[in-house]
């Protein structure tokens, strides 16, 4: 590595700057950054399954044209990103790959089922509401790319966050059966939703992230923002969030919260969740079922630029 160009990276990066594309970097920062544009890309497609289960389901006009909206948006999401990874020189046709193969991570939040309607409320609610936590930040990272393709997706998830608490609010106000599954939705949710900020800092294996102004906030701090927003937004609905020693600490102006289940965790990002294998299966369909679509857009190009030649 050229020392001059490292130090006028640094000096950048100290600066608050942008990196782009044609820009020189290391390579652990370009490594770092495929890695996480892309992981978070395949969360926003594999994100679309669980709530697209329920478009056909929804209880009416209204709610089945938001859902449908914010499903869609999940997957321009999904496109930007491959868009901001591709700009650091590895193809979609690679990162699909690792996607479909396997081998590559995604949230582990989407490994969960969606079993009634208010899981899809309450997605919007603590999904999105912890996605944004964790993007907002973002929208400054280091590289230009990826900060710009987050300015968009932070308005758009506020928008699915919101509708989740709407429709939250909605329910809450209406039978006691609705406000039980309400109550039920967030049980299952919560403690998945306070995982997606990642392990602990103390476990958290990629810290040239932080030196490089990818991540500006770690994730046991972002978790805790999340915590402290969530639990004022709880009472306003109506709900108890399912953990005995979540307590305000006057000491340490936060929430203090009990113990995650890391086992659960790592046993969902190792592939063992409840919907690992579906989501897969579910992807890779897709992709099969969408083949002629590609050899169709192939052969039209050929054929345009047959008629170019000649
Ligand atoms: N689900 C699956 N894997 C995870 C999760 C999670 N919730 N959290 C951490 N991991 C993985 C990391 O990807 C990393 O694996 P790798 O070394 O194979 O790449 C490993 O656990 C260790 O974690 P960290 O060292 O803390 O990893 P990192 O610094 O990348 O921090 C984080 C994890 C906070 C998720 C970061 O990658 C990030 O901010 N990503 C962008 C946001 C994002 O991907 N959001 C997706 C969900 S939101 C949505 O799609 C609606």
């Amino acid at each position: 590595e050229n020392p001059e160009y490292l130090a006028e990276f640094n000096a950048k990066i100290d600066a608050g700057g942008f990196i782009e594309a044609k820009d020189w970097m290391p390579e652990a920062y370009r490594k770092t950054l495929v890695r996480q544009i892309s992981q978070h890309a395949h969360s926003e497609i594999v994100g679309m399954l669980p709530e697209g289960n329920w478009i056909t389901r929804a209880p009416s006009l209204k709610r089945k044209a938001i859902l449908l909206a914010k499903v869609q948006d999940e997957g321009g999401h999904g496109l930007y990103l491959y868009a901001a990874a591709e700009t650091l020189g590895v193809s979609r046709d690679e990162l699909t790959e690792a996607l479909l193969s396997g081998k590559a991570k995604y949230s582990s939040i989407f490994n969960y089922p969606t079993l009634n309607w208010a899981d899809i409320g309450v997605i919007g609610w603590l999904v999105d509401g912890a996605a944004i936590m964790n993007q907002i930040p973002l929208c400054k990272c280091s590289y230009g790319p990826y900060a710009r393709a987050m300015v968009r997706v932070c308005k758009e998830e506020s928008f699915h966050q919101r509708q989740g608490y709407d429709l939250l609010l909605q329910m809450m106000k209406g039978t006691e059966e609705q406000r039980e599954m309400v109550q039920d939705a967030v049980d299952r949710w919560w403690f998945p939703s306070i995982m997606m900020f990642g392990p602990h800092d103390k476990d958290s294996v990629h810290t040239d992230s932080a030196r490089w102004g990818i991540k500006r906030i770690s994730n046991d701090d972002l978790r805790q923002k999340f915590v402290d927003a969530t639990v004022k937004q709880a009472e306003v609905l109506g709900v108890s969030l399912p953990d005995p020693e979540l307590k305000w600490n006057e000491a340490r102006g936060h929430y203090d919260f009990g113990v995650i289940d890391w086992d659960e965790f790592w046993n969902v990002v190792g592939g063992h969740g409840q919907c690992n294998v579906d989501r897969l299966a579910a992807r890779n369909k897709a992709w099969d079922d969408g083949a002629w679509v590609r050899e169709a857009a192939i052969a039209h190009a050929e054929k345009m630029a047959e008629r170019e030649r000649q």
